[in-house]
């Protein structure tokens, strides 16, 4: 019997290939730290060949919606394969579930993952570890295994469909926000991708941009055609694959942009007004700034503007002796996802004793960033001497960035 409803469940991305991924709309904050306003997807694709093939599972409570879109093509219970690209639970809390009912299912995943797998879930199925291009055929469709580590995890790999150029591409070329039954390219306003796959990449992946550069050209080199792209998260790239591709390569890249980003912190508005002045100072200059109050922009949006930025601005209050609480977790991500920029400028405000901006200072300078000088501490409202400061500051982030 067939209903109407159900085939709005899974969409055939190709002739026996399935997407059977679910929405998150219920989840907050993506790995309890960025905001997910728009929701976010767990793809998972099935292929029925002469073999049946799984790749990737899906977060644990979209496990029985998951297996529901899985149960409308075929029974569980005759996968043959599961495919895991990354051991990360938001593709993989589901396994156990699954192994349940696909018991005669072998595992298919890198070296290193099968050590992950023992160590998250020890699944009692046979396994199959996979080398670098190494391909099994499911029948009339052949699967290709290309390593990619790193992206974002050390066990990562992705999986090609040699006959129909389908490359899964797990988390890279994935995007924010949940598919709501539009999940091709052509069906999606691509602004929307555009924002909500940056906002992913900066927040995910900023300590690997070189292996997502590594990664795009070892496919590029393997000369292999591909029709779709089909990530972990967000929309398949069926009418123009290249289209994310192309993004993520320019969003990667390591030469840095020419505009300056100036993040601060401020809870009476003192650091606010100094932020404005070295922003007008600097825009006399004809730099372009980018600003952000740290407490009111998303920190993924402030990662968007302040990674690649020639030049990246920190300003601070003193908080008991230490920086502002939200730009010190700032800074610790600066160090964290080790950001492309290595030139800072700094400023901030004091009401006593001061320790701040020093902080910073200590900080950036372990990070063995260029400090630009001056280094501007103003004890509530700049005097004349310290908006020179302000002046001569801006000079010298225009001279860097020319
Ligand atoms: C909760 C709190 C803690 C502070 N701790 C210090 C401190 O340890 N040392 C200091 O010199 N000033 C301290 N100050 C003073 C601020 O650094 C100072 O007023 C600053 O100019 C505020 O800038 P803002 O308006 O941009 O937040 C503190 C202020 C607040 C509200
Ligand atoms: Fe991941
Ligand atoms: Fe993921």
């Amino acid at each position: 019997m067939t209903r109407l409803w159900v085939k709005e469940m899974y969409r055939e991305v190709a002739k026996g290939v399935y997407y059977i991924g679910v929405d998150d709309h219920h989840t907050e904050l993506f790995e309890n730290l960025w905001k997910i306003p728009f929701g976010v997807s767990y793809n998972s694709y099935l292929i029925v060949d002469e073999k049946v093939a799984l790749i990737e599972t899906v977060k644990g409570p979209w496990s029985e919606q998951w297996q529901e879109n899985i149960r409308e093509i075929i029974d569980p219970a005759k996968i043959d394969y599961i495919i895991l690209n990354h051991m990360e639970p938001d593709h993989t809390s589901s396994l156990p579930d699954i192994a349940k009912i696909a018991t005669n299912a072998t595992m298919i995943y890198t070296n290193k993952a099968s050590d992950m797998q023992k160590s998250f879930y020890d699944i009692p199925l046979k396994e199959k570890t996979v080398e670098d291009l190494e391909e099994i055929s499911l029948g009339t469709k052949t699967l290709k295994f290309i390593h990619a580590p790193f992206l974002h995890w050390p066990e990562t790999m992705m999986t090609y469909i040699i006959e129909d150029e389908i490359l899964f591409s797990c988390d890279a070329f994935g995007a924010f926000g949940a598919l709501n039954e539009k999940v091709f390219d052509d069906e999606i306003d691509l602004r929307m991708v555009e924002s909500e796959s940056r906002r992913y990449l900066s927040a995910i992946i900023t300590s690997y941009f070189k292996f997502v550069q590594r990664g795009i050209e070892k496919v590029k080199d393997l000369g292999i055609g591909i029709k779709v792209i089909a990530p972990s998260h967000g929309p398949i790239y069926r009418k123009d694959p290249m289209w994310i591709v192309d993004r993520y390569n320019e969003w990667t890249r390591p030469e840095l942009e020419k505009y300056a980003t100036i993040v601060y912190g401020t809870m009476y508005g003192y650091n606010h007004r100094l932020a404005i002045k070295l922003k007008k100072e600097l825009i006399d200059l004809g730099v372009e700034v980018k600003l952000h109050n740290i407490s009111y922009t998303e920190m993924s949006r402030v990662l968007v503007d302040a990674i690649r930025a020639g030049v990246l601005i920190v300003g601070t209050p003193t908080y008991d002796a230490f920086p502002f609480p939200k730009i010190w977790a700032f800074v610790n991500e600066v160090q964290g996802k080790r950001f492309p920029v290595k030139t800072v400028a700094l400023f901030g405000t004091y009401g006593w004793g001061g320790g701040g901006v020093k902080k910073l200072q200590n900080m950036f300078e372990e990070m063995k960033f260029e400090i630009l000088e001056p280094i501007i501490r103003v004890k509530a409202r700049p005097s004349d001497e310290e908006s020179e400061q302000i002046r001569l500051l801006a000079k010298a982030i225009a001279k860097r960035l020319q």
